[in-house]
């Protein structure tokens, strides 16, 4: 058992921590937000995760899963520190590291002894080691402390499983007592053969971008096949599919529709973008996946134009805000971009969402909020299908078609099949299927 504190307790916070106290260890969680802290002591889960409250619920009634404030209290108890602090972008791409070296900060002036320093967080590269040195610096020369990279892949919505199953664990480290430190915490996943790859910190880091950087380029890709496809007739559903038999292709994220968001592939990419850049490197194709998947909202907003040009004084129905299924997470999501732009020409805009409304709320946009996807429809003159939800898979259209002004359906996640929606009577515009 290995005392293990977790600094932040967000969306990978909170997963990993409570995923390591369920291989057994002893970890508390630690965060600035109070509100936070206090809602899980309080046994409520600040966050929407599918598993997530099973899994912290039976580790703090085992009494291996703690939640506080005091940095100071859970770094001196541990011998492993893991900073998942947010790293989110700046205005100009690059990454906002305040939470991650003050984090270092705060936990240099609590080093009691040796401790194995984990960086969680997605950092560009280089930021580990400068974190070392900050802690060096803050804590003295004869601080005794080693520093890990093990940058975290797993996905919302289907968290748990990823952290417990991962398809890989990259860890960063230049010292051996770290590294058996590591290996003891992921021991667990040696036993079901988890592939693990151990190298430089900087490599570790990368490896992350790298890997972001590729998913965000084969979801650019096939828009512009999409785009492709709607110009000259072809259906980019069976033309990914017979890409994606390819093995060396492979099938996964090569789903056509509005793009990416959240709160990891477009700050990534921009980040990354940003660490060529300074290094005088222009990296060309993760530059053009970006302004692709830039270009997105706006084919989508055309999509409905074609449909019921002018907009503005219309009704416009939105199912989905998060960024995917499976979460309330609505950072850098499409929904946000694109009501912004259906706003400022001036549509009225309707929305539903299953669990990210309360987020969306925040934002302060003059939209109404709705209590399902008919009450979403009724009276709109379009719907548009952001998120894909399963509960928005199995649409019952004749219902939507007696309650909407104008039966008109832009399917931004290629739920449906053309032929069926159009059977109901719908115009209905997807991407990439002969419909631009
Ligand atoms: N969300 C994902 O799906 C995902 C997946 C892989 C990697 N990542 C990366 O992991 C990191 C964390 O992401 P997230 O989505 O969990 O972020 P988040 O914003 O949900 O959570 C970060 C938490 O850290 C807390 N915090 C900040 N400074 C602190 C401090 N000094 N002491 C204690 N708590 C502090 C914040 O209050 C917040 O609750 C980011 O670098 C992100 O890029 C995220």
């Amino acid at each position: 058992m290995i005392k293990i504190s977790m600094i932040g307790t967000g969306y990978v916070g909170l997963v990993s921590g409570a995923c390591l106290a369920d291989f057994g260890n002893n970890v508390f969680c630690i965060d600035i937000d109070r509100k936070r802290i206090d809602a899980l002591t309080k046994g409520e889960i600040p966050i929407y995760e599918p598993g997530i409250e099973h899994v912290v619920e039976r580790n703090v009634r085992s009494g291996r899963l703690h939640f506080m404030t005091d940095l100071e209290e859970a770094v001196t108890k541990s011998d492993v520190v893991f900073i998942a602090v947010g790293t989110p972008p700046r205005p100009d791409g690059s990454t906002d590291l305040t939470q991650a070296f003050n984090a270092a900060e705060q936990l240099a002036s609590c080093l009691n002894g040796y401790k194995v320093i984990v960086q969680k967080s997605t950092v560009p590269v280089g930021t580990t080691r400068k974190m070392a040195e900050r802690i060096r610096e803050k804590a003295g020369s004869g601080a005794q402390f080693d520093i890990v990279s093990n940058p975290e892949f797993l996905r919302e919505g289907s968290a748990i499983e990823d952290f417990l199953r991962p398809n890989r664990v990259v860890i960063g480290v230049e010292s051996e007592r770290a590294e058996a430190v590591m290996k003891k915490i992921y021991r667990p996943l040696y036993l079901l053969e988890t592939p693990v790859v151990i190298t430089t910190l900087e490599t570790a880091e990368l490896i992350k971008y790298a890997s972001n950087a590729f998913l965000a380029t084969k979801i650019s890709f096939i828009n512009e096949i999409a785009a492709i496809c709607d110009l000259v007739g072809a259906r980019v559903d069976d033309v990914a599919k017979g890409m994606g038999l390819d093995q060396r292709i492979g099938a996964k994220f090569l789903h056509a529709g509005l793009g990416y968001g959240g709160s990891c592939l477009p700050k990534d990419v921009t980040s990354l973008i940003h660490v060529a850049a300074s290094n005088k490197y222009d990296p060309k194709i993760i530059r053009a996946a970006h302004e692709v998947n830039r270009s997105m909202v706006g084919r989508a907003v055309e999509k409905v134009r074609a449909e019921i040009d002018p907009v503005a004084g219309k009704r416009i129905g939105v199912l989905g805000l998060s960024f995917k299924p499976n979460t309330d997470d609505i950072r850098e999501a499409p929904a946000i971009a694109l009501i912004e732009t259906l706003l400022a020409m001036n549509a009225k805009v309707k929305v539903f969402d299953p669990v990210a409304m309360d987020n969306f709320r925040q934002l302060g946009h003059t939209v109404e909020y709705c209590t399902n996807a008919y009450d979403a429809a009724e009276d709109c003159h379009a719907l548009m299908l952001l998120t894909e939800w399963n509960e928005f898979r199995e649409l019952d259209f004749e219902r939507l078609k007696r309650l909407m002004a104008e039966p008109v359906l832009i399917d931004c996640r290629n739920v449906y099949k053309p032929n069926i929606v159009e059977e109901h009577g719908f115009r209905y515009r997807s991407f990439g299927r002969g419909s631009a």
